[in-house]
């Protein structure tokens, strides 16, 4: 019982103890837009705000000698500051034209007259899912159904149904590229069911940041008349 009691307090103690850093923001923006990664502080004179990027300097303002630099090796031309914003205890750094290379853990360092601050923000960047492509292709000799997806990150996940169900193994094969850029494109090809011609097939896709799901189907009658549904 003791042992337990004593658990518990170490436990408390641990929470207490960690409460008192400043919590990790986590901001997720979306590719190709704007994105702030906030640092607020006490006001104070003689300021020096640090930013760092995955432990590498990628920024620093000194208000002794107004001087300001950045690493050029990092996103110098597209990230800003407003040194009139530092003295009213504003470092925010504005990201432009995000994309998904661009994720990762950023640190804001500052120190004052006042006294010191540290910000740990993680970045996320997101570029949703707008819309699946579905389509039939008789070319490699038997008829196929492609599903795609362009553009988009994270890496969705994609997942094939029937209906009515079927016991037969669908054999998709999903092949994802990733462009310089970091985002995705996505085509999942699944050889149709000979056995089974009355089926409608759906294609699935789940992006993991905003949990939103795409699902796109397709009905083949006779008549090969193709209904497609789309819905998030
Ligand atoms: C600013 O400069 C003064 C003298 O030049 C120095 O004493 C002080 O430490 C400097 N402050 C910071 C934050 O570098
Ligand atoms: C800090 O500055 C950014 C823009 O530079 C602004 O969007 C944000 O609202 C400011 N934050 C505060 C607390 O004033
Ligand atoms: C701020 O810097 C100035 C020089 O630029 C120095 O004279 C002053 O003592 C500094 N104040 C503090 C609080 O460090």
């Amino acid at each position: 019982m003791s042992v337990i009691f004593t658990w518990a307090c170490f436990l408390l103690w641990i929470s207490s103890s960690t409460a008192e850093n400043t919590p990790d923001v986590v901001v997720t923006c979306f590719n190709s837009e704007d994105c702030a990664l906030p640092c607020t502080f006490q006001p104070g004179r003689n300021e020096t705000v640090e930013w760092f990027r995955q432990d590498a300097l990628l920024y620093r303002f000194d208000r002794n000698s107004s001087k300001e630099s950045f690493n050029p090796d990092q996103l110098a031309e597209r990230a800003s500051i407003s040194p009139q914003q530092i003295s009213d205890g504003n470092a925010t750094l504005i990201l432009r034209r995000s994309d998904p290379k661009d994720r990762g853990t950023y640190r804001c360092h500052v120190q004052t007259s006042e006294g010191r601050h540290k910000a740990k923000v993680i970045l996320k960047v997101e570029a949703p899912i707008r819309r699946l492509f579905l389509e039939q292709s008789r070319l490699s000799g038997y008829e196929e159904i492609k599903c795609s997806v362009q553009d988009v990150f994270p890496p969705p996940r994609v997942t094939w149904a029937t209906e009515p169900p079927t016991f037969e193994d669908l054999r998709p094969v999903t092949r994802m590229h990733a462009k310089p850029n970091g985002l995705y494109t996505v085509d999942s090809r699944l050889r149709k069911l000979k056995s089974q011609p009355d089926l409608i097939y759906i294609c699935k896709m789940t992006s993991s940041y905003g949990a939103s799901t795409w699902t796109t189907s397709l009905r083949e009658r006779d008549d090969w008349d193709k209904l497609l549904q789309q819905q998030q």
